[in-house]
């Protein structure tokens, strides 16, 4: 099937009729659909599918010598975030099979494995914490930790994977796969506007994290409370939005309050506790500890006339990342040259790129918006996305 098919059967799947916006969330039944998808896929090109201990599944084209050492592994995630686009995530994988079917039809006999993977819970929109199926199986979070992150519905990363047939007691780090993998290449879209040409290649992705900060007041009625009775805790989130903004700009970064959790949730009530979730990046690791630094002192200044106690913990943070320089330089030779980029958004390759060789490709991004359903890439570079992918894969898989 080509590209263009195997886009159009995903398209519809967890896409909302209304906004246009795909909510795919680790387990749940759009993600569920990808990933049948994944397998039919997978299957009609004769690739078995390797289902590791941490909820990541690996489709393989094998050599002919059965050879299962030294792959050249490619691939992306299935899952979205809320009300995301269609491209971050679906578009490596799409375009990793298609690369494969144009490699098959060239005639080329690869002399490493070939793997396609689809990584669990990219982007954190169910438990939380992004990368989680790379960082388990990259030794990158604590396997306990992992098994009791919750969901909306208060359900336990462990109670969903043994759902869905894993064993939770067995997930981590995993040596014997990642021992078998030389490099990783992951092609995504890219999620800015920094890309004027088709394709082009990451340099690295700027320090990021999630830190979750919880206003603990006191529930009243909003018509029969006098103001200086009340222990609101909407009044230091409302401050503490404010300060991640100019926290931010004072220190060169970018910071986000985009989920917040009201309790109870009523019109005519005060809250009795907020949480709210920062999200901060920047070019580098003290630029971003000092906004979330400054947050925090925002939040518990604004909280203190007002009787709100305020929490605040770090839900993952990951460093700088610089992808592999000898990798990258052979991937942009292999293009024929490309432009360089860094990017702010996190990835799985990110996360891989601790244990093994990893390299970045991306497709340009016209609208400029990801996370979003006017996300977008065009056909026409796409198909230029998995032309370069297939060079890049061909190239690996000889030596
Ligand atoms: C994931 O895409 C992220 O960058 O948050
Ligand atoms: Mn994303
Ligand atoms: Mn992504
Ligand atoms: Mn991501």
């Amino acid at each position: 099937m080509s590209f263009e098919g195997m886009w159009a059967e995903l398209l519809p799947v967890g896409r909302d009729a209304g906004t246009g916006g795909y909510h795919r969330f680790a387990w749940t039944p759009p993600e569920l659909e990808c990933r049948a998808w994944f397998a039919g896929e997978a299957r009609r090109r004769a690739m078995p599918v390797e289902h590791d201990r941490n909820g990541n599944m690996i489709a393989w084209w094998l050599p002919e010598d059965g050879t299962r050492e030294g792959a050249v592994l490619t691939g992306s995630h299935l899952d979205s975030v809320p009300g995301g686009g269609a491209f971050d995530g679906p578009l490596g994988i799409v375009s990793a099979f298609a690369a494969v079917d144009l490699l098959r039809e060239r005639g080329a006999t690869p002399r490493r494995p070939i793997g396609i993977a689809a990584f669990a819970e990219e982007e954190g929109a169910r438990f939380g914490v992004a990368c989680l199926g790379s960082r388990l199986l990259a030794g990158a979070i604590d396997p306990a930790r992992a098994r009791s992150l919750t969901d909306a519905d208060g359900r336990t990363f462990a109670e969903v994977l043994h759902g869905a047939g894993l064993d939770p007691e067995a997930i981590g780090p995993d040596d014997d796969l990642l021992g078998r993998v030389a490099c990783y290449v992951e092609l995504h879209v890219e999620q800015g506007r920094a890309l004027a040409e088709p394709v082009g290649v990451a340099s690295s992705i700027v320090p990021h994290g999630r830190w979750r900060f919880g206003f603990a007041g006191e529930g009243n009625h909003a018509g029969t409370t006098a103001l200086a009775d009340r222990r609101d805790p909407m009044v230091p989130f409302a401050g503490m939005v404010l300060a991640a903004r100019d926290a931010a700009e004072r220190n060169g970064t970018v910071a986000t309050v985009g989920k917040v959790r009201v309790v109870p949730g009523g019109v005519n009530a005060i809250a009795s506790s907020v949480t709210a979730w920062l999200d901060a990046r920047g070019p580098a690791d003290g630029a971003v500890r000092k906004t979330v630094e400054e947050v925090g002192a925002a939040a518990r200044e604004a909280a203190r006339p007002h009787g709100v106690a305020v929490e605040l913990a770090e839900e993952s943070y990951t460093e700088i990342v610089d992808f592999n320089l000898a990798l990258r330089d052979r991937v942009v030779r292999t293009l024929g040259g490309a432009p360089v980029l860094p990017t702010g958004a996190g990835h799985d390759a990110g996360v891989l790129s601790a244990r093994v060789p990893t390299a970045m490709l991306f497709v340009r991004n016209p609208t400029g918006v990801s996370h979003a359903p006017a996300e977008h890439a065009e056909t026409a570079d796409c198909l230029v996305g998995v032309e370069a992918l297939a060079a890049v894969l061909d190239d690996l898989a000889r030596g």
